[in-house]
C-alpha cells in the first residue's frame, strides 16, 4: 500500500488579511474602514486592541514576504486594503496601489503566487452613507474598486477571491453587530448578504474583463451543520441549518438561485420583523443569473462544525433550531471550537458530489493555540501541529475520493489582530512579539515546511518529531 502524497504543483500557502496585519491605517492617503471606526466604539473588540500596529505589515512585509520564502510556501493569500485604494469609496488612490504592486513584484519575484482577496471586510467608512453592503450602490462601488486592482495587478495576478465569508459579513457585521459596521438589523443582513453575493459576480466579470485568464474565487465560511440526534426533528433543524449557514450561498454561486426552503424560512422572517419589503423587492430579476456560474473555484475557509437540535422559534431566536454542540470531551482548540477533521473530509466529499465537482482551494484552516516562546527561544506548539497534520490528512483524504482540491492556505502566516477579539487569540504558525514586531516561526511552521517539501503528510501525530 502507498502512502498518498500531495502532487509536485500543489498550491501551498498561507493567509492573512490587510486590516489584521498591517498598521499605519493612514499612510499614503489612506481612508478610514468600517473597522477603523468599529474599533473605537468603547468595548467593540476585546482588550480594546485596535489595527493602529497590529503586526506592522505595511513596513515590514519584506519580512513576511523572506519568512514565505524560508518557508518554501508557493502562495501567499494577503488581502489590498479597500480603503486604501478608494479611501472615499470612489477615488483610486494610486499610492496604494503603488504599495501593494511592490508586495506582489516581490512575492512573483520570489516564485511566490500571489492570492489576492479583494474584500476582507475593510470597505470604506464612506459606503456607509449608503448603509454599507446594505445598500445596493456598494456593490457599485466594489466593482469599481475591482476594476481599479485588476488594472494594476492583473498581469501578475491569476488567483483572485472577491469576497470573504459572505456569511460571516451578513450575520456579524448586519445581523448580530459583532463585526464592523456594527449593525443589528436582522431584515437588513439579508439584504447585505445579497449584495455581497451580487459583488462577487459582478466583480468577477469585472476582473475577467481586464484579465481574460484570471481565476476568479469566494471565500465561503462552511460549517458543516450536523444533527444531534438522529431524530426526524434534528436532522431537519440541521438541514435548515445548513440552508441558513452554506446553501444561501452554495447554491446561487453554483447557478441554482436560491434554496426554496430558506428562501420561506427568510420570507417568514421578514414577515415576523414588519420588514416593509420581501425578498422579491432585494433580489432582482436577473441577479441570481449575475451570481451563478462566476466560479472558477470555491475557496473554503474550515475551522469547526455545528451541531444542531431542533428548536421552537422565539424572540431571541429567529431560526427553528439551536446550536448544540458539540458538547463533553471531544478536542478543542484555546478558543474551545472542536477540532474535526472527520467533518472537514466530509464537507469536501459533499461539495465535489453535490455541487458537480468544483476545484476548490483551501483559502483558510487553522486553531488557536496560545502557546508561547520557552526559554530556548522557539514556540513548541505541538497541538497545532496536530491540528495541521490532521486536517491536512482529511485533504489528502479527500482527495483521494476525486475531490479537486488544488490549494491550502494555512490560516494565518502571522499571529495577528482577530477582530472582535483582539490580540488574545494566536492563530499564526509564526509567533508575533507585539511590542517589537519580532517574528519567530513556529515549530508547526517547520513541520509545515516539511510537508510542502515532501508532499508527505505523516499518518499519526508527531509530537514526537523532533521540530523546533
Ligand atoms: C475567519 C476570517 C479570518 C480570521 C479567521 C480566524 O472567519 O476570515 O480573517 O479571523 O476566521
Amino acid at each position: 500500500m502507498t502512502t498518498p502524497t500531495f502532487p509536485h504543483d500543489f498550491l501551498w500557502g498561507a493567509a492573512t488579511s490587510a486590516f489584521q496585519i498591517e498598521g499605519s491605517r493612514t499612510a499614503d492617503g489612506a481612508g478610514e474602514s468600517v473597522w477603523d471606526v468599529f474599533g473605537r466604539q468603547p468595548g467593540a473588540v476585546e482588550g480594546g486592541g485596535d489595527g493602529s500596529l497590529a503586526c506592522d505589515s505595511y513596513r515590514r512585509w519584506p519580512e513576511d514576504v523572506a519568512i514565505l520564502e524560508e518557508l518554501g510556501l508557493r502562495a501567499y493569500r494577503f488581502s489590498i486594503g479597500w480603503s486604501r485604494v478608494m479611501p472615499d469609496g470612489h477615488r483610486v488612490n494610486e499610492a496604494a496601489l503603488d504599495h501593494y504592486e511592490r508586495i506582489v513584484d516581490a512575492l512573483v519575484e520570489a516564485g511566490i503566487d500571489p492570492v489576492v482577496t479583494l474584500n476582507h471586510w475593510d470597505m470604506p467608512q464612506a459606503l456607509m452613507a449608503d448603509r454599507g453592503w446594505i445598500g445596493r450602490s456598494t456593490v457599485d462601488a466594489f466593482v469599481a474598486y475591482a476594476q481599479a486592482v485588476a488594472h494594476r495587478l492583473g498581469d501578475r495576478v491569476q488567483h483572485w477571491i472577491t469576497q470573504n465569508e459572505p456569511w460571516i459579513i451578513q450575520l456579524l457585521g448586519y445581523q448580530l453587530g459583532l463585526h464592523a459596521p456594527g449593525i443589528v438589523d436582522l431584515a437588513g443582513s439579508v439584504v447585505a448578504g445579497h449584495h455581497v453575493l451580487l459583488g462577487h459576480g459582478r466583480a468577477a466579470d469585472a476582473i475577467k474583463q481586464v484579465v481574460p485568464g484570471a481565476q476568479v474565487g469566494v471565500a465561503l465560511s462552511l460549517f458543516p451543520c450536523e444533527p444531534a440526534t438522529g431524530s426526524e426533528a434534528d436532522r431537519e433543524a440541521a438541514w435548515a441549518s445548513d440552508g441558513y449557514v452554506n446553501r444561501w450561498y452554495l447554491d446561487p454561486l453554483h447557478g441554482r438561485g436560491y434554496p426554496k426552503d430558506t428562501r420561506e424560512l427568510w420570507d417568514g422572517i421578514l414577515l415576523r420583523e414588519g420588514a416593509d419589503f420581501t425578498l422579491d423587492d432585494v433580489i432582482l430579476p436577473g441577479d441570481e443569473e449575475q451570481i451563478g456560474g462566476r466560479t472558477d473555484f470555491v475557496g473554503v475557509n474550515y475551522y469547526t462544525r455545528r451541531v444542531c437540535a431542533a428548536a421552537p422559534v422565539t424572540a431571541e431566536r429567529p431560526f427553528p433550531w439551536a446550536v448544540v454542540g458539540p458538547t463533553g470531551d471531544v478536542p478543542r482548540t484555546d478558543e474551545g471550537w472542536e477540532v474535526r477533521p472527520e467533518s472537514f473530509d466530509a464537507l469536501l466529499r459533499r461539495l465535489h458530489d453535490d455541487y458537480g465537482a468544483p476545484r476548490i482551494m483551501i483559502t483558510e484552516n487553522g486553531g488557536v493555540y496560545g502557546d508561547a516562546p520557552t526559554h530556548d527561544g522557539k514556540v513548541h506548539d505541538n497541538r497545532r501541529i496536530e491540528y495541521l497534520r490532521s486536517h491536512l490528512r482529511a485533504v489528502l483524504s479527500a482527495r483521494e475520493a476525486g475531490v479537486d482540491v488544488f490549494g491550502y492556505m494555512q490560516w494565518s502566516l502571522l499571529d495577528n489582530f482577530e477582530w472582535a477579539l483582539g490580540y488574545r487569540p494566536r492563530f499564526g504558525i509564526v509567533h508575533v512579539d507585539y511590542p517589537t514586531g519580532r517574528r519567530t516561526p513556529k515549530d508547526s511552521a517547520l513541520f509545515y515546511a516539511q510537508v510542502v517539501r515532501s508532499g508527505v503528510v505523516p499518518d499519526e501525530d508527531p509530537a514526537h518529531l523532533p521540530f523546533g
